[in-house]
């Protein structure tokens, strides 16, 4: 019981954070085409912060602690198609953490990437999920 209870949680969860991960690259996108230092600037900025405030960071600590939990429930730690996921996840996790750092860039007047590349960004989280669920769902070694 407790494990499907787990499990229903993981996926909600899941699914919040993948929504933050495929917007956040769509807001950069608006944002850089907004006139450096104009109040629409800003508005993207505080977007944003509230959308890795609100949505981002929450989910991210949520996936990854109930994951670990129905890892330890299904003795998962040993299983060949957990290492993968579990590198997989991490390579998702690293590029969270490198959205929040464009992110503090952007507010800080850097535009690094162009409107191009933001958007290929969104190929990333896709890929990732589909791998994932193909290898908890399959499990195919
Ligand atoms: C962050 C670290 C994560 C850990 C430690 C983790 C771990 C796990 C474990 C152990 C299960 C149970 C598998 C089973 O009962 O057979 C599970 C289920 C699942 N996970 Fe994750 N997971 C993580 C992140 C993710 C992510 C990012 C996704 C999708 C993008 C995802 C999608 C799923 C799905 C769809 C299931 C349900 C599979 C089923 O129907 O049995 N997980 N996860």
């Amino acid at each position: 019981m407790t494990y499907f209870w787990l499990k229903a949680g993981h996926i909600i969860f899941v699914i919040f954070w993948m929504a933050g991960l495929f917007m956040l690259p769509r807001y950069f996108v608006y944002h850089q085409e907004s006139e450096p230092g104009s109040e629409e600037e800003a508005r993207w900025v505080d977007r944003e912060r509230k959308l890795q405030k609100i949505i981002l960071l929450p989910s991210i600590i949520v996936v990854w602690v109930l994951g670990l939990l129905l890892a330890y429930q299904i003795g998962a730690f040993t299983q060949g198609w957990f290492h993968l996921k579990l590198l997989l996840v991490l390579m998702l996790s690293a590029y969270h953490g490198y959205l929040a750092a464009y992110a503090r860039k952007l507010a800080r007047g850097e535009r690094a990437l162009t409107g191009k590349q933001l958007r290929l960004f969104n190929e990333v989280p896709g890929l990732a999920a589909a791998l994932i669920v193909v290898l908890v769902v399959v499990k195919p070694f």
